[in-house]
């Protein structure tokens, strides 16, 4: 056996052994839009939904679950890679009960407004409402753990935020119950980046008679540039006013638009356009599974539908933020 690798098994061995050493994050906690939604806009009345064939196709059990994409997402390789589950479920998802969430739900909501590049539409609400549910699954985990271990589950846990509009962060700063998630408890925090969003198939200056994608559009990929620089004032803020608070920033843009750039270095093909129906602007409803256009490998695609990556790219995202921030709460 290699030096290194005997090492690390000690490492491993002693710290399963010591009383108390338990895995350093409890669960992981999802709040968030469409990008990290994980089923609960199966439960809301929207147009906005993808519980429905092809999505989910390379999903276990190619069931589609409501993820916006053709597998998993990011907060379920975030999961996993914490030594937790695969898949985070989604609270609303009648599937599951509080037993299912103990190490890990998922609160995010694709329900509410059209999460576009340009429309911040009542991007916060959604947030609150999940604040609301947050607050009834601490009580049910109280009831189901008692409050000790509830408390220490809430506190251990890494809460993924991702709510990718101006909007958002402008109503951070002046809500009057910004500190809420504080409040109730977290202290592991990762606030999501926005992704290079001129360079989504949906928002490229598409080429209708080509069939292909164009050129990013380098407006909207200023706007997450901008929300993304804010974003890293506000973790730094975030981190000195509140004590025992760790906040990082998982930023996806860089590997996002180098993945865009060159995405043959990461084994894809097609990067201009979506896997899913035409790839220049179908999502939801409009990539069902009677699209004859769908393609059949989504691994070859950096997007799965004009607006969310492919389960791979997801994959190769999620690797890297995880090196690059979230390495802390390892
Ligand atoms: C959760 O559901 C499982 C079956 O799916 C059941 O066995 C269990 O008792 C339920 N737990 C609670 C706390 O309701």
């Amino acid at each position: 056996m290699h030096k290194p690798i005997l090492f690390l098994l000690l490492v491993h061995i002693i710290l399963t052994l010591v009383p108390g050493a338990t895995a350093k994050v409890s669960a992981i906690i999802v709040f968030g839009d469409s990008s990290v939604d994980s089923g609960n806009n199966n439960q809301l009345s929207t147009l906005l939904k993808s519980n429905f064939q092809p999505y989910g196709r390379d999903f276990y059990g190619g069931k589609p679950t409501g993820r916006f994409c053709n597998g998993r997402i990011p907060p379920d390789f975030i999961s996993e890679a914490f030594g937790l589950k695969p898949a985070v479920p989604a609270y609303l998802d009648p599937m599951y009960n509080i037993s299912d969430f103990v190490d890990g739900v998922n609160f995010a909501s694709a329900g509410t407004g059209y999460d576009s590049a340009t429309s911040d539409v009542l991007s916060v609400i959604p947030f609150m409402r999940e604040l609301e549910y947050y607050k009834e699954y601490q009580s049910k985990l109280k009831a189901h753990v008692g409050d000790e271990k509830a408390k220490e589950i809430t506190s251990e846990a890494l809460y993924l935020l991702s709510l990718g509009t101006n909007d958002f962060l402008e109503n951070y700063y002046t809500m009057p119950d910004r500190r809420k998630l504080y409040e109730l408890g977290a202290r592991k925090i990762s606030l999501g980046g926005l992704p290079p969003m001129g360079c989504l198939p949906l928002e490229r200056t598409a080429d209708f008679f080509r069939g292909q994608g164009g050129e990013c559009n380098e407006n909207y990929n200023r706007v997450a540039l901008n929300f993304n620089s804010k974003l890293s004032g506000l973790v730094k803020n975030l981190n000195q006013e509140l004590s025992g608070i760790k906040v990082v920033l998982s930023n996806p843009y860089n590997i996002l638009k180098q993945i865009v750039h060159k995405p043959s270095l990461y084994g894809f093909e097609v990067a201009g356009i979506a896997c899913c129906s035409s790839g220049l602007f179908e999502m939801s409803y409009m990539c069902d599974r009677l699209n004859p256009f769908t393609c059949t490998d989504a691994d070859k695609y950096v997007f799965w539908d004009s607006f969310h990556p492919s389960q791979k790219t997801n994959k190769i995202v999620s690797d890297y933020v995880i090196k690059n921030a979230l390495h802390v709460f390892l």
